[in-house]
């Protein structure tokens, strides 16, 4: 059992504290339990004072920003919730400093509203700009990766900070030694962009075709930034309080990547359910990337599957989002995750992962 007086070091330290906070409320599935204490961090000296306490403390703790890419189990957390609420933002010629706890879409609108490229297909995720380089967020064949200068981190071995080039934090498809490790905290990171106010060439067929232009044209970016907004909202992919598609974590699997040896078993398996049908894949590191969203739908999980009165249900614009209709709890969502997991393969033999973290319950 840890000690309780903890609450006054960390007033002490200059957070905001809450006790037995419900964290369904802090996150965009809108799911799970009561946090024992919540301390929430505005400045980034105090978050880095509070992190350095509690693990100087041994007290069991919860980094959380902008929950959208967390699935929290119903007992919730016995220990102190980190909030992570820094968020100064400054721009200086072609580069944005922003800190972990800025809202990322406000980043994204504020360098297009400067006048300036790069970040706008990265419009309308939710959550924190912290999480970005976490799982190196991606969207319309930008990932963010690929726009970072450098990243501050609070060593938690050590208790430093330092900043650290992109290279050192082994960035791949919505991973980075940063996920599924409490080794370090994000304090801010920092990203370059493109002061000719161009977007990065258009890399996504769906997008170029969106915007009547061919792939590997760079467009003013505000223009990028409206059409990407309009794509992401067709597929529930906005934050929007009064529309439960979007009460989700995105996706909730990520696309999986086979092997040329698998490959040619899941196409089969493919055939015999299905004949002769075209299916979507892209060359990928490591192989060949399949459309999760596609193969759950094939194997039988259509939009808004299991169906209107489900607590939990897929979201009726997008099969991989799994989504919160309203009062559905943690378990009723995993339970529908291991439907469809357990689902795709058995059709298919792909098994899917899933792509925000678990705390507090698995899958
Ligand atoms: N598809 C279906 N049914 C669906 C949805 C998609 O069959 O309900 C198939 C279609 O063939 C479609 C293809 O999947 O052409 C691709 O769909 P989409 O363009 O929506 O992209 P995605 O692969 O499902 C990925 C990212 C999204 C990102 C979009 C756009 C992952 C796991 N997801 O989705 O990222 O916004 O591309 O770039 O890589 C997220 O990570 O949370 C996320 C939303």
């Amino acid at each position: 059992m840890w000690d309780v007086s903890i609450v006054g070091q960390l007033v002490d330290s200059g957070a905001f504290v809450s006790e037995n906070l419900e964290l369904s409320g802090l996150t965009t599935l809108r799911v799970g339990g009561p946090a024992r204490i919540v301390a929430e961090c505005d400045t980034k000296q105090v978050l880095v004072d509070v992190v350095r306490l509690l693990d100087s403390s041994r007290v069991p703790n919860l980094i959380l920003a902008g929950g959208s890419n967390l699935v929290i189990g119903d007992d919730g957390f016995d220990g102190v919730v980190v909030r992570v609420s820094n968020g100064a933002v400054g721009l200086e010629e072609n580069l944005v400093t922003a800190e972990a706890g800025a809202e990322w879409d406000r980043v994204v609108a504020r360098t297009v509203a400067a006048g300036l490229g790069g970040l706008e297909c990265l419009s309308g995720i939710p959550g924190s700009t912290g999480a970005t380089p976490v799982q190196n967020v991606g969207a319309y064949g930008v990932e963010v990766g690929s726009m970072l200068e450098r990243v501050h981190l609070l060593d938690r071995r050590s208790g430093e900070t330092h900043w650290v080039e992109p290279r050192a934090l082994g960035l791949g498809y919505r991973t980075s030694v940063l996920k599924h490790s409490d080794d370090a905290l994000v304090l801010a990171v920092e990203l370059k962009v493109n002061p000719d106010g161009l977007s990065e060439p258009l890399r996504y067929r769906e997008l170029a075709a969106a915007l009547g232009a061919p792939e590997g044209r760079r467009l003013p970016s505000e223009q990028v930034r409206d059409a990407v907004l309009d794509l992401r909202r067709g597929k529930g992919m906005v934050l929007d309080p009064v529309d439960h598609d979007t009460w989700s974590a995105g996706s909730f699997f990520t696309n999986p990547v086979v092997t040329d040896a698998e490959l040619a078993g899941v196409l089969s398996a493919i055939a015999a359910r299905l004949g002769d049908v075209a299916v979507p894949q892209y060359s990928a590191d490591g192989g060949t990337k399949l459309s999760a969203g596609w193969l759950i739908e094939k194997a039988g999980f259509e939009k808004g599957y299991p169906g209107e009165d489900a607590a939990a249900r897929l979201s009726t614009k997008h099969a991989l989002a799994l989504t919160n209709r309203g009062a559905a709890t943690s378990g009723d969502l995993l339970a529908l995750a291991r439907d469809v997991r357990d689902g795709v393969h058995a059709a298919f033999g792909v098994r899917l992962a899933p792509e925000p973290v678990t705390v507090g319950c698995t899958l």
